[in-house]
């Protein structure tokens, strides 16, 4: 979807669809009233018959309405303005999308100064509506057969607002469509089937990310590379697949070479059948989502490209695929992780900590200000905080407070989980330094303990993404999650 910033009066607009809100009970916002006022009181008059309550999420489309230039209004009903939050917004943005699906327009117009919300300016409202509205028309369809359907719904969508919002509304729109394509682009290459979607395709996508882009570079090391390295703890992971892993690495320079990097490190097992430690075969589909942390890596460094930051980030993505086979890793194997400490794997399914701990390692001679991990690393954590929240904890203070309030500024919730000394205990091994699992108490706390290990040189955080990072069910699919939450991260480091 294309998007543009008009400054232009609401009732001379000519456009092929105006979104109007209205809200409880039957009242205009100030862009509706003069679009009212202009149609001789056409909208009072069909809110008066009962036709549009603003009831939150409610549509009508009235096509010609006299007296307008536009070819058709959209009332979207936003509820009482006391009720009126950050859930009830999208929820609006996303009835309109809805609703525009099934009419003729291919253009529209919004007025997001029309709907208050306590706590946000013009600015949240418009990168959040373009945000949404972009993410609005995401579809699958590279693995269908025939004739893909006709997209329906609109292809631009402009944002009207006053003089004197234009220049926080460009910034913001510039905002948010790089945030919905980062997006789109996590949420392709998780939906992807995991025999495409495999750690040298990966590998091939990031090179593609980079091409044309003057600031971002990408090298990738081979399984010889990671063996010179001594990255025995990732290497294990990989050792029953005929896939060979990868670790692909990222460099975004927006800023002088000296400034010490962002490094955002992403797990990417593009397929996680248990190893040995065989899953269970329900759902064991949804397991060619345990990229989606890489995924997220490649969608903010879109993002970050897209918007050209000022600032240096590292992206290290490990790529593997987690398969039982005659020379895979066995329970009660042992390990030398790059940092030197032994680790006995316990659980081969347990495996998202043993590559990103060599990550870890990998990452810290970038000497970077501060580095963050995103997993979708245990069940537990959906037991823990089901599927709203991400999951976040880490071993400095100020780091896990910013990402929290870049959740609650962006609407990519996290939420902490103590990662207390108590915990390690549940890591020891009899026969080497550690084990890889902490047993079933705090699953996801332990393997934030393990990580815990390899972070000790820099200040980390540590995201566990497995209940945010897709949906299943009918709606079964990648969601783009923590693109968002990323972005703002990175956006809000270039100010600080
Ligand atoms: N990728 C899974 C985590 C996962 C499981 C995410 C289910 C979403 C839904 C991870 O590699 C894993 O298997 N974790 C184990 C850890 C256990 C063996 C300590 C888990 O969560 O069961
Ligand atoms: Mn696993
Ligand atoms: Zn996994």
């Amino acid at each position: 979807m294309e998007f543009s910033l008009k400054t232009s009066a609401p009732e001379a607009s000519r456009s092929a669809c105006q979104i109007i809100t209205v809200s409880q009970p039957r009242k205009l916002g100030k862009s509706g009233q003069r679009v009212d006022r202009t149609s001789k009181g056409y909208l009072s008059a069909v809110m008066k018959r009962g036709d549009m309550d603003g009831k939150p999420g409610q549509t009508l489309l009235l096509p010609a309405v006299p007296g307008l230039n536009s070819k058709r209004v959209l009332l979207v009903g936003c509820g009482k303005d006391s009720d009126m939050n950050e859930r009830v917004f999208t929820k609006v943005v996303g009835a309109a999308m809805t609703a525009l699906q099934v009419c003729g327009a291919r253009e529209a117009e919004i007025y997001p100064a029309d709907i208050t919300l306590k706590g946000r300016d013009l600015a949240w409202k418009v990168r959040h509506a373009v945000m949404l509205a972009g993410n609005s028309d995401y579809r699958f369809n590279a693995c269908k057969s025939g004739k893909a359907e006709r997209p329906t719904g609109i292809r631009k969508l402009a944002v009207v607002v006053d003089k004197a919002g234009a220049a926080a509304a460009r910034q913001a729109i510039a905002q948010g469509y790089a945030i919905s394509a980062g997006m789109s682009l996590a949420r392709d290459l998780g939906n992807l089937p995991a025999n495409i979607c495999t750690p040298s395709y990966l590998a091939k996508e990031a090179r593609a990310l980079a091409r044309g882009n003057k600031r971002l570079t990408v090298k990738v090391l081979e399984e010889a590379d990671m063996k010179k390295l001594k990255m025995g703890s990732l290497l294990s992971v990989g050792a029953g697949s005929r896939q060979p892993s990868k670790l692909i690495i990222f460099e975004y320079r927006g800023a002088a070479a000296k400034e010490p990097p962002i490094a955002l490190v992403g797990k990417g097992v593009t397929f996680d059948t248990g190893g040995i430690s065989l899953k269970p075969g329900l759902m064991m589909d949804e397991m060619k989502f345990d990229m989606c942390g890489a995924a997220s890596v490649f969608g903010t460094l879109k993002a970050v490209s897209e918007l050209e930051l000022p600032i240096n980030v590292v992206g290290a993505v490990p790529a593997v695929e987690n398969m039982p086979d005659g020379i895979a890793t066995k329970p009660g194997d042992i390990v030398t992780s790059m940092s030197g400490q032994t680790i006995e794997i316990l659980n081969t399914d347990a495996e998202g900590r043993l590559i990103l701990c060599d990550a870890l390692t990998y990452v810290g001679r970038y000497k970077p200000r501060c580095v963050v991990d995103i997993a979708t690393l245990t069940g537990a954590v959906i037991v823990a905080l089901g599927k709203v929240p991400s999951g976040v904890m880490g071993n400095n203070r100020a780091l896990i407070n910013q990402l929290i309030k870049c959740g609650q500024q962006i609407d990519d919730k996290i939420w902490e989980l103590p990662l207390w000394d108590e915990y390690q205990d549940q890591l020891k091994s009899n026969f080497a330094d550690m084990a890889n699992i902490g047993g079933r108490d705090a699953g996801t706390i332990t393997a934030a303990c393990f990580l815990s290990r390899f972070t000790r040189d820099y200040k980390w955080a540590h995201l566990d993404i497995a209940g945010t990072a897709w949906l299943g069910g009918d709606a079964k699919g990648a969601t783009g999650r923590p693109v968002p939450l990323l972005t703002q991260f990175v956006m809000n480091q270039v100010e600080a």
